[in-house]
């Protein structure tokens, strides 16, 4: 199946941003590592970093001309504020998982609400580095 993979605003900083919160993994490292996991599981993996809401909103309309399959989404802080990345989900009605470094559960009240956690087909967070793969993982296995 073909997979994207989008990562929000700051995560282009992931090593050097608070690593007492979000590791010391590049994000080209993440992303290097998922694009061969999902070619051992005979998927194709696109990605896209951006800061910019727009961006991420155009890109996830591309996915629908695309026939992508299935969204990995860790949208940062768009999380908690983004009514406009959850309405183009909701718009390309592609099947994705919304995934987190840092358990969001567990800090600040702002980051416990979400708006795209109800539309997505599961939520992943807290597991650092490993939240990419636990999700891919999970991916994988709602597809066959
Ligand atoms: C994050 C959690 C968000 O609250 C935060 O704004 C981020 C990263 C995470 O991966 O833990 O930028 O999505």
């Amino acid at each position: 199946a073909t997979l994207l993979l989008l990562n929000g605003p700051n995560l282009n900083l992931l090593g050097r941003r608070e690593p007492e919160i979000y590791g010391d993994t590049t994000l080209t490292d993440i992303v290097k590592q998922l694009t061969e996991q999902a070619q051992s599981l005979g998927h194709e993996l696109s990605h896209l970093q951006s800061n910019h809401e727009g961006v991420i909103i155009d890109r996830i309309h591309q996915a629908m001309t695309d026939e992508i399959d299935f969204i990995l989404i860790n949208p940062g802080a768009f999380t908690h504020t983004s009514i406009a990345i959850r309405d183009a989900l909701a718009g390309v009605n592609i099947p994705f998982i919304e995934l987190h470094l840092s358990n969001v559960h567990a800090r600040e009240e702002f980051r416990q609400h979400s708006y795209l956690s109800d539309l997505a087909s599961g939520v992943i967070a807290g597991f650092g580095v490993n939240s990419y793969s636990l999700a891919l993982t999970a991916a994988d296995q709602l597809l066959k």
